[in-house]
């Protein structure tokens, strides 16, 4: 089956549409744009499709994730139906389909992660497990080429680059933006700039970016102060031609809207209880929900997970927000039409809900400004997730509203110690993946996630982005671990697994290995 099959509608319209429902501004996508130009709020990719899918649409999909070689070179200039199919994004192309001309799309083979059922850390965690019982699974997004879920992201976005003829791209990170920004410039022969905080980069990312060729800017500030400085110049200097890639890009977004749709696969089509997502500039968790509010809307499911976003203690702003302050997302109604044009995105089956709405955004802005006056700055080990004024919020609550969410957050240790449980019992994760399996762990302790729902925690990151956290979680070493003795140390963690010293000697050795 083709991405011309003929059983799955194009949509009639494509474009950028602002999300405040008072203003609804269009643009089209063929013009790079970072916010609303009316009115400066955040942007979505719009489509009006003519017609519902076809029932059978997962099949399609099922079809294409048949294929086998005859791929055109990672990031080739000209996509091949089998290398669209083989990717993790491109194969649901026809629910991102904002280019003009499939051959355009960007894919070096992103998405090829892993849905993997955790029964083991179920267990651990108090769930009820069996036949009837409850079903952990963990999404598995490291297993991307860059080991982050950010290429899913970056597909779509090079995608769009490239129709609008981007020859430079740039974006503020804390790492893993970073590096899959730069795999995805070295493999299409894109100019690339990196924007990092001052001594806010871990390590294993910082070197990714530096291999693949990405001139990599040191800003002398925390990533809310890079992304600012890279906004300002790709907004500002359109002479410039600078490309943002960060996910205030609308597109970027598009494409992390298919990590939903592979847990929906892995499940063979069935519908968890709840999807659990760690929350920094909150692309994710916004993506996640205009994924479901599409679906529905296409008549293709008709229940929507809930959803959970994990914050670090340290680093909490859309819990302030909306557990402290209870700020809410209103949606815009299809009666308003006229006033909201956004219904008709997706006015063929849903006629109730709208992409478009409104929140209290005065009531943000103070809050920023009483962050500002405290000097309240975000801290905690995840750094992944160490962001004060997060760009996606009003989506984010959108999000949270469509998919009857909750905001929860979690201690550094509760993040480490659950990092390292999913380590024990599967592959793996780096910081800010721990924390939504430590925010599952806090929810079914709460009640609110039951012991026998179906819960897929979203790992985000890859094992070996920071390995200055593992090596210190198991060690007890609170420095570069290369530049102590790691096995003098006392580790505290419930399940450190510290190195043990012994002497070049048999008897010692066969004492320490315990046999
Ligand atoms: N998990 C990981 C591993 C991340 O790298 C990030 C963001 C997040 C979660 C937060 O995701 O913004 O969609 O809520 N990392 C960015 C970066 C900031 O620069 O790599 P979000």
């Amino acid at each position: 089956m083709s991405a011309s099959s003929p059983t799955v509608p194009a949509p009639s319209r494509v474009v950028q549409r602002c999300l405040n429902a008072a203003c609804a501004a269009e643009y089209p996508v063929s013009i790079p744009l970072v916010g609303c130009r009316a009115c400066g709020e955040l942007l979505d990719v719009v489509y009006e499709w003519p017609a519902a899918f076809p029932t059978n649409f997962w099949q399609v999909i099922e079809q294409r994730g048949l294929t086998k070689g005859g791929r055109a070179g990672a990031g080739a200039s000209l996509a091949t139906d089998s290398a669209l199919d083989f990717s993790g994004v491109w194969r649901f192309r026809d629910l991102l389909p904002f280019y003009q001309d499939a051959r355009q799309i960007v894919t070096i083979g992103e998405g090829r992660t892993n849905l993997q059922r955790a029964d083991a850390l179920a267990k651990n965690l108090g769930f009820h497990v069996g036949d009837e019982g409850g079903q952990l699974y963990l999404q598995y997004e490291g297993f991307n080429p860059s080991g982050s879920f950010k290429d899913n992201g970056m597909a779509a976005a090079f995608t769009h680059a490239r129709m609008v003829g981007a020859s430079r791209v740039a974006c503020a990170s804390t790492g893993n933006t970073s590096a899959a920004l730069a795999v995805y410039g070295a493999l299409t022969g894109t100019k690339c700039y990196v924007f990092v905080g001052d001594g806010k980069i871990a390590y294993g990312k910082l070197s990714q970016a530096l291999e693949y060729g990405a001139t990599t800017l040191q800003i002398a500030g925390d990533f809310d102060a890079c992304l600012l400085r890279v906004r300002d110049i790709a907004e500002n200097h359109p002479q410039l031609g600078v490309y943002l890639m960060n996910s205030v890009n609308p597109f970027r977004l598009e494409g992390q809207k298919t990590i939903m749709y592979r847990i929906l696969e892995g499940l063979d089509w069935r519908i968890p209880d709840w999807i659990v997502v760690p929350g920094g500039n909150l692309g994710n968790c916004s993506a996640f929900g205009k994924a479901f509010l599409e679906l529905r809307a296409l008549g293709i499911i008709n229940k929507i997970p809930r959803l959970a976003v994990i914050q670090a203690e340290g680093s909490r702003t859309l819990d302030t927000v909306y557990n402290k302050l209870g700020l809410r997302w209103t949606p815009s109604r299809c009666g308003d039409v006229g006033k909201c044009k956004s219904c008709p995105a997706i006015r063929p089956l849903d006629t109730t809900t709208c992409m478009c709405g409104t929140y209290d955004n005065a009531a943000v802005r103070a809050e920023y400004e009483r962050m500002n006056r405290a000097n309240e700055r975000a801290h905690t080990v995840a750094t992944a997730i160490e962001i004060n004024r997060p760009v996606n919020l009003p989506k984010a609550l959108r999000a949270l509203h469509a998919m009857n969410g909750v905001v929860r957050v979690v201690s550094d240790d509760e993040i480490v110690e659950h990092k390292a449980l999913v380590g024990r019992y599967g592959f793996g994760c780096e910081p800010a993946s721990g924390a939504s399996v430590a925010g599952a762990a806090a929810l079914l302790r709460e009640g609110i996630i039951g012991p026998s729902d179906t819960v897929a925690c979203i790992l985000t990151g890859h094992v070996l982005k920071d390995p200055d956290v593992t090596i210190g979680y198991h060690t007890g070493v609170n420095a570069k671990a290369s530049a102590v003795d790691l096995a003098s140390c006392k580790p505290t963690g419930r399940v450190s697994n510290p190195p043990i010293k012994v002497a070049d000697d048999i008897s010692a050795i066969l004492r320490a290995m315990g046999v």
